[in-house]
């Protein structure tokens, strides 16, 4: 794929961000208001909080890409984070996210941004980069994702995933009523990206005629392999059985334990290894 397809499929998804954020917003954004309103709210899953503060949140600058309405690096930020940035294409998402941590006052930055295309200040700033559910399936190209995520990092930086587990990218989304959630209808292996119209409102759970979105599937191997050839180690990989997504609560409720989900946890070869206590908990 050339870069002038990789800029269309994602000039195509931010148009349907945005057609999709007011949706969103309708069904959560009072919620998430109110939420913040309350000093130190977190509203990161139990797990994530604990694996996040094994690896020590207080006083490190942060990079969320795919950060959508923020309140994952607000929560990030009221965890004790330094520096928070939120980089998003979707011209609503950064609105609603500047906005909440404005009138929450919780100081975060958030830029408006094609992740291939962030800035070069940006380079070798970041103690962590964050990434978390549902940001994988938009990148047109994963090997050129995790080469700015190793650029942005700074020399000890730490990369942390919470993603969906691209086994259930296999199985039926929740939305295909007819289908039987533990069958697979899907490839594992797919270099052609899905096209849908039916909206991304998996949170008012609304389907409208919508612009026409693409979506990429990417393997554990395309994942595991764009760390490794960008200068950064592996130390922590868990997968889970619980759905993060709310496309696959179905898969889920038929009760077989399937991976639907799974952290991990990636550093830089510049990581002082000396002040680690093991691989998986790194120093504070
Ligand atoms: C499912 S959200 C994930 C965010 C967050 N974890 C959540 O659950 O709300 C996906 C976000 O990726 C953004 N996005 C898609 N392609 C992008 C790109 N090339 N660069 C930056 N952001 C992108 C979309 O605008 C959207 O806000």
């Amino acid at each position: 794929m050339n870069d002038k397809e990789k800029e269309n499929y994602t000039e195509a998804n931010r148009l349907s961000w945005n057609e999709a954020m007011s949706r969103h917003q309708k069904a959560n954004g009072a919620k998430w208001d109110n939420a913040f309103s309350t000093p130190g709210f977190v509203a990161l899953p139990l797990r994530e909080q604990e694996l996040l503060k094994s690896i020590g949140v207080s006083g490190k600058k942060i990079a969320h890409l795919c950060c959508n309405n923020g309140i994952e690096l607000m929560s990030l930020k009221n965890m004790g984070a330094d520096r928070c940035v939120g980089f998003d294409i979707s011209d609503e998402a950064i609105k609603e996210a500047c906005d909440r941590s404005a009138k929450a006052e919780i100081p975060c930055e958030f830029e408006r941004t094609d992740v291939y295309k962030i800035s070069k200040d940006h380079h070798g700033v970041f103690d962590i980069v964050y990434i978390s559910i549902g940001c994988f399936g938009w990148m047109p190209d994963l090997k050129q994702f995790f080469e700015k995520v190793e650029l942005l990092l700074n020399e000890e930086g730490t990369l942390f995933i919470h993603e969906l587990h691209p086994f259930a990218e296999m199985l039926p989304s929740d939305d295909n009523e007819a289908a039987d959630p533990l069958k697979i209808i899907e490839p594992y292996f797919k270099a052609e990206p899905y096209q849908d119209n039916s909206g991304i409102d998996y949170v008012g759970k609304t389907t409208y005629e919508s612009r026409i979105q693409y979506w990429f599937v990417w393997t554990l191997s395309d994942i595991i392999m764009g760390i490794i050839e960008n200068d950064m180690v592996i130390v922590h990989f868990r997968e889970y059985a619980e759905d993060i997504s709310a496309l696959h609560e179905k898969n889920q409720a038929a009760g077989i334990k399937i991976p639907l989900s799974y952290t991990m946890i990636s550093r830089k070869k510049g990581y002082n290894k000396t002040t680690q206590t093991d691989a998986g908990k790194p120093r504070d």
